[in-house]
């Protein structure tokens, strides 16, 4: 009934409506319209009452709703049907659940905070309310499961280009996933697939993007490497403006992978990565390897050649610039 107050008072935002006119719209007593009010007033809702008038909208808070995203949402089919949720364990995880039901492709999961937010290779996604941004999307690519992971480097080019659609900075990809801004993570994406040998049946897009987090709310043990768009813009940041521009980026990469296949992917991304000829330490499944970064090849694995000039292909792994760029170590966690 919350959305439904609010849709009123948006069609009327130029007008108070009593009390009476929407107790009838909405078939219930004026005393729950007014603590319905109280409700919306509580989550931010700027809401004018004079006892003469009415309610009138001033203001509306920078949540993540769909009545709220909506009204900037250009998009076709990502984000026609958005789950909202004040609190989960994990976007990830709801999506996953969602997309086992039936849930259609496009439909995003959207979270204020989560408890368990994933990161890579089992880390905690730190995920406070109101700050940031944390969703899933739900995809049902008619691709190979081995091509899965260009889906990973398809969203991370169309994360980079929002950010730097919205903010007019130049962000760095670092393979294979992570989003830089002066060599700190402003994002990072995580894709879980369910799929048989040959067929995938579904991969759950997950993004976390940093928006407003401040140097006091990043915990301490990643404040040297994690970032936010606030923290590099001194500006804060509109979620509700941000997230329709980020489920553009996505729709629009995600169909030209779709229509001009894998290629067009790999050459953004490898314009947005610059990772040939880096000097790279990287942690694979326990092993440590250095040498120089060759590219990525079809399916976005990372081609190493180590010191004795042997080529290696690295499937997943943290990476670790070892010159070029700054000294600062940048690691895979927000
Ligand atoms: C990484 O470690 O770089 C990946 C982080 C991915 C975090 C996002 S937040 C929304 C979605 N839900 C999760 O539980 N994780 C992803």
């Amino acid at each position: 009934m919350d959305e439904e107050i609010l849709q009123l008072l948006r069609d009327h935002s130029s007008e108070f409506l009593s009390g009476e006119q929407i107790s009838r719209h909405l078939r219930v007593s004026r005393t729950a319209v007014w603590k319905r009010i109280q409700r919306l007033r509580a989550l931010g809702y700027e809401i004018e009452a004079s006892t003469r008038s009415g309610y009138r909208l001033l203001g509306s808070p920078d949540l993540l709703t769909p009545s709220e995203i909506k009204p900037y949402l250009k998009t076709t089919w990502i984000g026609k049907t958005i789950h909202h949720f004040d609190t989960l364990d994990s976007t990830n995880a709801k999506a996953y659940q969602l997309a086992l039901d039936g849930a259609e492709e496009g439909e995003v999961v959207i979270a204020e905070s989560q408890e368990k937010g994933k990161g890579r290779l089992g880390r905690q996604w730190v995920s406070p309310p109101f700050l940031n941004l944390y969703l899933s999307v739900i995809l049902r690519p008619k691709i190979p499961p081995h091509q899965a992971s260009l889906i990973t480097l398809m969203a991370a080019v169309a994360t980079a280009d929002a950010i730097r659609g919205f903010s007019g900075l130049a962000p760095l990809i670092k393979w294979p996933n992570d989003i830089l801004l002066q060599d700190r993570k402003v994002a990072g994406l995580l894709n879980e697939i369910h799929s048989e040998i040959d067929r995938i049946h579904f991969v759950i897009l997950g993004v976390g993007v940093n928006l407003n987090a401040g140097e006091n709310t990043l915990p301490k043990e990643i404040r040297g490497i994690a970032t936010s768009l606030k923290i590099e813009t001194g500006q804060t940041i509109s979620r509700k403006a941000f997230l329709p521009l980020l489920l553009q980026e996505l729709e629009r990469w995600y169909s030209i992978f779709i229509h001009r296949g894998s290629a067009v992917i790999l050459d953004a991304w490898r314009g947005r990565a610059h990772l040939q000829g880096r000097r790279v330490r990287i942690v694979s499944f326990g092993e440590t390897l250095t040498g120089t970064a060759i590219d990525v090849d079809s399916d976005g694995a990372l081609i190493l050649e180590t010191a004795d000039g042997e080529r290696k292909r690295v499937v997943a792994g943290d990476v670790e610039y070892k010159n070029e760029m700054s000294n600062v170590k940048v690691q895979s966690s927000n």
